[in-house]
């Protein structure tokens, strides 16, 4: 039998209540869209899974989601085989103390009054661990991301991006999760420090074997890091296939425009239209070259194209 996957998300929707003012807002669209709609999607162990697209596209959403500090409106979430949609505070916690999450921006993580090493113990701290141990397990947690143990001495602000960075994912690493969410965790790093720490990830994940969703909008990024990669697209997950594939088949529309127009940067240049997401038919039909009557008329349903290749599309390439 097939081991089960790590996280087994299951339809899940989220809704928002949209920003509205004004008489825009009164004759607008509906109070609330879907920044996740039906969203499908497994992470197996040891097993690093991308999640791209535009900005706004629903990737942080989903991803916090996951780890449930969004609340879905609909659809399950399984973590090692156990709903965790419906889970109380209390057992959350049990579940939480099983997964991480590693920002974009390492310093407002951070509380700038408490140094390097308090804030790595806390975790240990609140998961009762005596002091004496503590102090143990972040001189090697630090050590595990290539940070000199005096660095627990330091505040925030006295380190560099890349060092923060690093702290940051020693932080995500001290209770050994099984499941990390990074959410653009080397966007904001000059290009020299970003290669350093995607390599520091790709080294950790080896060694520890602990599964990634990988939230980036920048491709390359994805190409260099991920197993398997998922295409978001105006809440929707369009395309989700190994990384090798994707890349070099993409069948998807919205997929094959997004690598076309990549840039040096890896994302995606121009411009994007609105798009009314509650009306029938594919969300991305207005854009697409491909077109076809069924598109107008209904979402397409969820093919696969091959082995851990999936899209929804009523016309793939
Ligand atoms: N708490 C919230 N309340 C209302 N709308 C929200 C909330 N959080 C996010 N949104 C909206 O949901 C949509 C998806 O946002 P999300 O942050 O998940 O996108 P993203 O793909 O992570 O984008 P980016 O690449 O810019 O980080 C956006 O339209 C955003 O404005
Ligand atoms: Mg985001």
């Amino acid at each position: 039998m097939a081991e089960a996957p790590l996280v087994d998300v299951q339809n899940v929707s989220v809704r928002f209540r949209r920003r509205r003012t004004g008489l825009a807002g009164l004759l607008g669209p509906p109070a609330t869209f879907r920044a996740v709609a039906n969203a499908a999607l497994t992470v197996a162990r040891r097993e690093v899974v991308g999640l791209v697209g535009e900005s706004g596209s629903g990737k942080t959403t989903l991803g916090r989601t996951i780890l449930r500090l969004v609340e879905p409106s609909e659809g399950n979430i399984l973590f090692q085989g156990e709903p965790i949609t419906h889970l109380r505070e209390g057992a959350l916690r049990r579940v939480w103390g099983r997964m991480a999450l590693v920002f974009q921006d390492p310093l407002s993580s951070f509380n700038p009054r408490r140094s390097v090493g308090a804030a790595l113990a806390t975790p240990l701290m609140l998961a009762g661990l005596p002091k004496s141990e503590r102090q143990d397990r972040v001189a090697a947690s630090l050590q595990r991301v290539r940070l000199p143990r005096e660095v627990a001495e330091r505040f925030p602000h006295e380190l560099s991006g890349g060092q923060l960075q690093r702290a940051a994912l020693a932080r995500a690493l001290m209770l050994d999760p099984a499941f990390i969410v990074a959410d653009e965790a080397v966007s904001k790093l000059d290009v020299s420090v970003r290669s350093q720490i995607l390599n520091l990830f790709k080294d950790i994940q080896q060694e520890l074997e602990t599964s990634f969703l990988f939230i980036t909008h920048d491709l390359h990024v994805a190409r260099f890091l991920c197993d398997r990669v998922a295409v978001m697209f105006f809440g929707r997950i369009v395309e989700v296939a190994p990384a090798a594939q994707l890349f070099r088949m993409p069948r998807h529309p919205y997929t094959r425009a997004l690598l076309a127009t990549l840039d040096d940067a890896g994302e995606r240049t121009g411009q994007r239209s609105a798009v009314d997401q509650e009306a029938p038919g594919c969300i991305y039909r207005s854009q697409c070259p491909r077109r076809i009557k069924r598109c107008d008329e209904a979402h397409p349903p969820t093919l696969m194209a091959g082995p851990g290749h999936a899209l929804a599309c009523h016309n793939p390439g």
